[in-house]
Order: C-alpha cells, then sequence, then structure tokens
C-alpha cells in the first residue's frame, strides 16, 4: 500500500531514536551515563502535583473547551502581556508545545512554501515544514558563534519565502538572541510580509542577559506567532501543557487543526498549569540556579580537555561544544557510548553545518556531571 509521498522526505525524530538506544542498554544493566536528555531531572514541584490531584478529585475530567480553559487562557495572557507581547486570552490556545508547532505549520504553510530555519536549530521545525508539504531553507550560523543574523537570514529569502522560525533561548546551542538580532528579523519580516515563529519555550531558562519577545515589537504581533509552554522551566514535560498566541487574524484557521486533532488537553492538566503559573516562581528561580551551577560546571570540565572547546551558552540547559578530530560528530558519539559509556547527541542532528559538536544536556546531577565528563576525557578522538 502506497503511504502519503511527503513523509518520504520526513526522518525519525534522531533525538527519540538516541533516547530509547540509551533506554535499552540501562535495561540491559549497562552503567551508561546519559547527556542527551532535553528535560529537566527535577520532579515537578509539589505545589502543581497536589492542584492536579484536586483537580481530578473536583471532577475535571470531561472535555475542556477547545482552545483551553477561559482561566488558563487568562494567566497565560498575563504572563505573556509581562514579556510586552499585546495579547490577550482570546490569543491563546492551549496545546502541548510541539503540537502547537505543527498546528502553526499546517493551518499556515502551502506545499512549495519556504521556511527558513537555522541551522543548526531543534529536530522537529524542519520535518514539521516537510510533513505540511513547505520547503525548508536552513541558513548556516556555524560562522557567525551560532548566532541566526538578520544579514544572513537577509540572503536567504526568496519571492516563495513564507516564514521564519526563531528560537530563543536555543535547543541546541543555549544561544540567546539579542534585541538587536531579533529588530533586525522583525525588519524583514515587515519588508517581505513574512510570519514568524517564536519559539520560546527555553524563556525562563536565562541565566544572563533578557529575553526578548520577537512579538512585542512595533507592527509584529500581527505577523507572529509564539510557542510556549511548561515543559521546561516548570518540570513538567510529561504533562504534555504549552501553548501559542496568534493574531486574530490567523486564529480561526489555527484553531481548526487543534479541533479536529487533539480537540484540547485535559481539564485537570490545565488547573494545574494555572497553579504553575501563578504560584511557582520560587521553584523556578531555584531549578535555574541549579542549572547554571551545572552548567559552569560542564562547561569548565569541558574546556579542561583536549581538543574540545565550548563557549558558555546563557539560556536552556545545553552544551553544544566543538571537538578537534577526523571524525564526524556521529561517529564521536558513537565511540563515547561504546568506549566511555556516556551517551550524546551528534550535532549532525540539529543541521549540516555542526557536524564537528556535540550536545550535551547539563539536566544531570554535579556527580553525575563530573563522572560523565571525566569518562570522556577517557576517549581519545
Ligand atoms: C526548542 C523546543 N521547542 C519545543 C519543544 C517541545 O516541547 P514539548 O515537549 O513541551 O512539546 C522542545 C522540546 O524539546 C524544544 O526543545
Amino acid at each position: 500500500m502506497n503511504t502519503a509521498d511527503r513523509m518520504k522526505s520526513v526522518q525519525p525524530s534522531p533525538t527519540v531514536a538516541l533516547g530509547n538506544k540509551v533506554a535499552e542498554m540501562k535495561a540491559a544493566g549497562e552503567d551508561i551515563i546519559s547527556f542527551t536528555v532535553g528535560e529537566p531531572d527535577f520532579d515537578t514541584p509539589a505545589n502543581i502535583r497536589e492542584a492536579a490531584k484536586k483537580a481530578l478529585d473536583d471532577g475535571w475530567t470531561h472535555y475542556a473547551p477547545s482552545s483551553g480553559l477561559p482561566k488558563f487562557r487568562e494567566v497565560i495572557a498575563a504572563s505573556e502581556r509581562e514579556n510586552g507581547i499585546p495579547c490577550d486570552a482570546s490569543n491563546i490556545i492551549v496545546a502541548p508545545t510541539k503540537h502547537t508547532l505543527y498546528m502553526t505549520c499546517t493551518a499556515l504553510l502551502n506545499p512549495g512554501d519556504e521556511v527558513i530555519i537555522q541551522d543548526p536549530a531543534w529536530v522537529s521545525y524542519e520535518p514539521c515544514t516537510l510533513i505540511n508539504g513547505a520547503k525548508p531553507v536552513f541558513v548556516d550560523s556555524s560562522k557567525t558563534e551560532l548566532h541566526f543574523t538578520p544579514e544572513s537570514i537577509a540572503e536567504a529569502i526568496t519571492p516563495k519565502t513564507k516564514m521564519i522560525i526563531v528560537n530563543t533561548p536555543s535547543n541546541p546551542t543555549g544561544v540567546v538572541m539579542t534585541e538587536a538580532e531579533l529588530k533586525g528579523i522583525a525588519d524583514l519580516a515587515i519588508d517581505h510580509d513574512l510570519i514568524i515563529l517564536a519559539d520560546e519555550i527555553y524563556q525562563k531558562i536565562l541565566y544572563e542577559g533578557e529575553h526578548h519577545s520577537i512579538a512585542s515589537f512595533d507592527g509584529m504581533f500581527e505577523r507572529t506567532v509564539t510557542i510556549n509552554g511548561l515543559s521546561k522551566a516548570y518540570a513538567m514535560t510529561g504533562w504534555r501543557s504549552g501553548w501559542l498566541i496568534s493574531p486574530s487574524h490567523l486564529f480561526g484557521e489555527i484553531s481548526k487543526v487543534q479541533q479536529h486533532s487533539i480537540t484540547c488537553i485535559p481539564p485537570f492538566i490545565q488547573i494545574a498549569g494555572i497553579e504553575a503559573l501563578t504560584n511557582t516562581s520560587a521553584e523556578v528561580s531555584k531549578m535555574r540556579e541549579q542549572f547554571r551551577a551545572r552548567r559552569d560546571l560542564m562547561h569548565s570540565l569541558i574546556n579542561a580537555l583536549p581538543n574540545w572547546t565550548c563557549s558558555k551558552p546563557e539560556g536552556a540547559f545545553y552544551l553544544f561544544p566543538k571537538f578537534e578530530s577526523d571524525m564526524n560528530s556521529m561517529q564521536v558519539a558513537e565511540k563515547l557510548l561504546t568506549e566511555a559509556k556516556v551517551a550524546v547527541t551528534p550535532g549532525s542532528a540539529f543541521g549540516a553545518s555542526v557536524d564537528d559538536h556535540l550536545r550535551f544536556s547539563y539536566a544531570a546531577s554535579e556527580e553525575v556531571i563530573r563522572e560523565g565528563i571525566r569518562r570522556v576525557g577517557t576517549v581519545g578522538l
């Protein structure tokens, strides 16, 4: 039986495949240290778990309105207004963050449209573009210190360009985009009548500098879909709870995708989400400070190894070091896994320009970080 042609160019998620392999090796009793995970190792804060349990007992177990519970949408809108985004509850659709990306691409892209994506970038932007019949156009940022610059984006714009995806702080690099970079990209979007998809899921995991939401700039709210969520800052990956913010002229088309796919996210999860956004800021700061200490530790340990160099990113929970070797990133990742029992993600999973990098997640204890990097140092490149 024939399957859809457009799926033939879509590869399975390399990070999911790697995670499965590590889980299998651990289950077989191997002493693996994994720096592959894209999720906090902390438990979801207790007040959030309690709110979900109470919501279940209170009967929040039926369908919710498709765009989300009114109260949750209001709380989200209030938190996004703190980023300067001029939204209200009517601009919010509650959904898993990854699904908000899918909904936006499905509702806004036509076959043949071009979508400009940074190289390197998070693994799901390219497949989501391809699934919807559009064409990803990559902008190499390996020569601009992994920054996605307006100058390099300008060179990639053609009459077919429809959308630019920006992600700050970035997965995999941890780089935080500057206000000037975002303003430059906003100018391009206005000049060429483009949509911006702004992925801000790591917004609250920021150690230095400032977060800027591109939708807060003059003239940008109308052409930006911002996506965000609870997974990373609140240690809530398994809860599958996030949101998008859409201007009203795009909202109807995007919300149709939600209505005809997942319908809604569970209401007891949304009640817990209200608790997360209103009563958890101390816990979020505590987790961020632990991430900061781990970042500093892992950064200094990697830089002390011969053949490795690593910049210190301002956000997210990844380091993206460069190695000197004749091997490519997949070969080095395989060598680390077999010889040192350390799992990391090859740079090639995130883009062709960074095949001399590996992504290390520091969502792990300081003890695990010390032992893992010690092991990395025993492997010859
Ligand atoms: C940059 C980025 N955006 C979006 C997501 C999706 O988040 P969620 O798992 O909450 O759907 C991730 C998850 O790894 C991510 O790294």
